[in-house]
């Protein structure tokens, strides 16, 4: 790669979508402009860089999108970019274009993927954090966590008043893949009993413990919230299992709330974070960064490798648990 200015970008988002990404792409796409930079939107990730699926984007593309779920750019998780030979075919379509650096607006997948190209062709990338996980390292939060937050909460909200009114026990389980962040804030915020995180070993005999003090205590329902990647397994089974080994009467039941937490309208918080971040990516760019990421710590810009913000654990506050326990009494 030369060290021409420059003045051609492409942006894409990768892997699975995120509240808020519509408004990062706003926000690339018309600071690009702003900068005098032709912005190209490559559609589908990698895939569209794969096969050519590029088109140069103008203000007015991105207009009326800042309060949309999803990605107008559409997503994919490409197993094609994970070989030499895809890689190859990418770079052969960016040259066509001439597009001299990328945003990339994605998770871990992406920013392994946009780490490898940049290694093996040198093309210059920075990533925004879009990911409902909130697990990447050198920003305290992603795009797309708050939203995901909130939906998860409103879900419990509705659970808690069957739960309530069947005296029965919940468990809930939420996606984060291997981060307990959604599972962590959203049994906070919705005053559940425990939670299980993949951070963190709970045995069958703890859990059992904390919800048999709540039936000594006479409390009619509980709510457990359960990381999809948790510790102790699936969640029907701990659901079967602690079912028989507290004698229940009443009925214990499981909801997944899925995909629901991907999508919908972005929070207000995701909408500043999301213009902010796209902001900077691009401003990182002409600033000459070639591989970081882009991230809000203690409200100040940040930039941080990709290859640390990929591997670099992002520690959850264990404090927060313990109060958890505190509270649901
Ligand atoms: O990484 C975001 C995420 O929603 C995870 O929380 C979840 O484990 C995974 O993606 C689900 O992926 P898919 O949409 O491919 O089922």
């Amino acid at each position: 790669m030369s060290d021409k200015p420059i003045k051609r970008i492409g942006v894409y988002t990768s892997g699975g979508d995120a509240p808020g990404m519509n408004a990062a792409l706003r926000a690339v796409v018309r600071t690009g402009i702003f900068r005098g930079l032709d912005v190209y939107g490559i559609y589908s990730g990698y895939e569209g860089m794969i096969n050519d699926d590029i088109k140069k984007l103008n203000v007015r593309d991105v207009g009326n999108i800042i309060q949309r779920g999803g990605t107008f750019l559409k997503t994919a998780r490409s197993m094609e970019f994970m070989t030499p030979e895809g890689r190859k075919k990418a770079h052969a379509s960016l040259k066509r274009h001439k597009i001299q650096a990328l945003v990339a607006l994605g998770g871990n997948g992406t920013f392994t993927g946009a780490q490898v190209f940049h290694e093996e062709y040198g093309i210059p990338v920075v990533g925004v954090p879009c990911t409902i996980d909130n697990d990447l390292y050198g920003t305290d939060v992603t795009i797309g966590f708050d939203t995901a937050v909130n939906t998860a909460i409103d879900a419990v909200d509705k659970i808690r008043d069957t739960a309530e009114s069947h005296n029965r026990v919940f468990f809930i389980e939420v996606m984060g893949r291997n981060s307990g962040y959604i599972a962590l804030y959203t049994a906070i915020g919705s005053g559940a009993t425990t939670v299980l995180l993949p951070e963190r070993e709970t045995s069958m005999e703890e859990l059992v413990r904390i919800l048999n003090q709540e039936a000594v205590k006479n409390k009619a329902f509980s709510l457990v919230v359960v990381a999809e990647g948790n510790k102790l397994g699936k969640t029907q089974d701990i659901a079967e299992e602690v079912k028989q080994r507290l004698k229940l009467e009443e009925d214990v039941r499981v909801t997944v709330v899925g995909h629901m937490q991907r999508g919908g309208s972005p929070s207000g918080f995701d909408r500043l974070v999301a213009t902010r971040l796209g902001n900077a990516a691009v401003e990182a760019i002409l600033q000459g960064y070639k591989n970081a990421m882009v991230g809000i710590s203690n409200n100040q810009l940040k930039h941080t490798p990709l290859s640390i913000a990929i591997k670099n654990e992002k520690e959850i506050n264990m404090d927060l648990l313990r109060m958890i326990e505190m509270l649901a009494v």
